[in-house]
């Protein structure tokens, strides 16, 4: 019997040291210390042994049985081991392979020019504003002294939301001058970009949807020379200080005096032509027209509560699109708003 104890005990090492899988290893402990495994086999036949015999043979067996009992244990920890490692070792992530770059884009050419405008007034000690696209009737037209039947407030110019024509899409953005002096009072410098809309057909210079840039200053002893220095001022950051610019006079019914400003145009140089045929960009003009400014109208102060007897205060209104073609050198205005990147990437 101790002879047949041994046998097993040599036999299950070494077959448990074989042993690859945990399925093979439950096998084999089915085999081995399952009630009708091996050993319970031999231990039936304890029964037979002398009482000299008995005690000796139990203890053979319990010792063979805890052999049998660490190796499985030893053998189960291995195989886990292994299988962790192995499966470590599929799943490893080489993180010193390249990445794959994800294509970054940038600021749109025309937000980078609004930017530019927006630093140089900010550095003029001016605020900037936002305000609504959808605009009552009464600050687009009225209250910046437009009356009932001037042209700009036609139908055929202006997109309408109601048949009385009280709200609207903004045409321009000097209703932000009504607004802004509601709320505050002067002294103030504001600055209010955004987009405006009018029905026109989009061409190298026109577009239904366009954006303008409207500044105001009211304090007191307001003049045309403090209007004509911050456009100056604002004029030679983007464009530099050779840029050659005019004013001329025109008409506004919210501002009086008022101007226009232009700049020599970046196609012809000021010639209006380009190998004897007229410019496209300024239409042979030399000049290309930025923006309407002059000095507010009592009539509009008066309508925000603002005596005109104390204060006086310029505005202006500029066509961004204009100064990014300009600035950029780009002649068609829907390239701007094409969005093909193969123009963005330009700049
Ligand atoms: N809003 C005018 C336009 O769209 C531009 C303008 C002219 C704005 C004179 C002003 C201004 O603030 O003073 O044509």
């Amino acid at each position: 019997m101790k002879e047949q104890l041994e046998q097993i005990k040599r036999n299950a090492l070494a077959s448990l040291e074989a042993a690859a899988t945990p399925a093979a290893l439950e096998e084999l402990r089915v085999k081995l210390l399952g009630k009708k495994g091996e050993l319970t086999a031999v231990l039936k036949q304890m029964g037979k042994l002398s009482p000299e015999e008995r005690p000796v043979m139990g203890q053979l067996a319990n010792s063979v049985r805890a052999s049998i009992e660490t190796k499985l244990e030893e053998r189960k920890s291995a195989i886990h081991a292994a299988a962790l490692e192995a499966k470590l070792a599929a799943e490893a992530i080489d993180v010193t392979i390249p990445g794959k770059a994800v294509p970054l884009g940038h600021q749109h050419p025309m937000n980078q020019v609004l930017q530019q405008i927006k630093d140089i007034f900010v550095g003029l000690g001016y605020q900037v504003v936002d305000g609504p696209e959808v605009e009552l009737a009464s600050y687009n037209f009225t209250r910046l002294n437009i009356e009932e039947g001037h042209p700009s407030r036609d139908r055929s110019d202006t997109f309408y939301f109601d048949d009385g024509d009280t709200v609207l899409l903004r045409t321009q953005t000097s209703p932000m001058q009504i607004r802004f002096m509601e709320n505050h009072k002067p002294p103030f410098c504001m600055l209010a970009p955004g987009r405006v809309f009018r029905k026109d057909e989009a061409d190298a210079t026109h577009s239904p949807m366009f954006h303008q840039i409207e500044g105001l200053v009211v304090d007191e002893h307001i003049t045309m020379g403090d209007l004509k220095g911050a456009l100056i001022t604002m004029m030679q950051g983007i464009y530099g200080t050779e840029s050659a610019m005019r004013f001329r006079p025109h008409h506004f019914p919210f501002t009086e005096p008022s101007c226009e400003m232009d700049m020599q145009c970046h196609k012809c140089h000021g010639t209006g032509e380009i190998n004897g045929q007229v410019c496209s960009t300024c239409h042979g003009e030399g000049w290309i027209e930025l923006l309407g400014a002059g000095m507010v109208h009592p009539e509009v102060l008066k309508n925000c509560g603002i005596d005109p007897e104390k204060y006086s205060g310029f505005a202006f209104g500029m066509g961004l699109e204009r100064m990014a073609m300009g600035r950029l050198k780009i002649n068609d205005l829907r390239l701007i708003f094409d969005n093909d990147v193969r123009f963005l990437n330009q700049f």
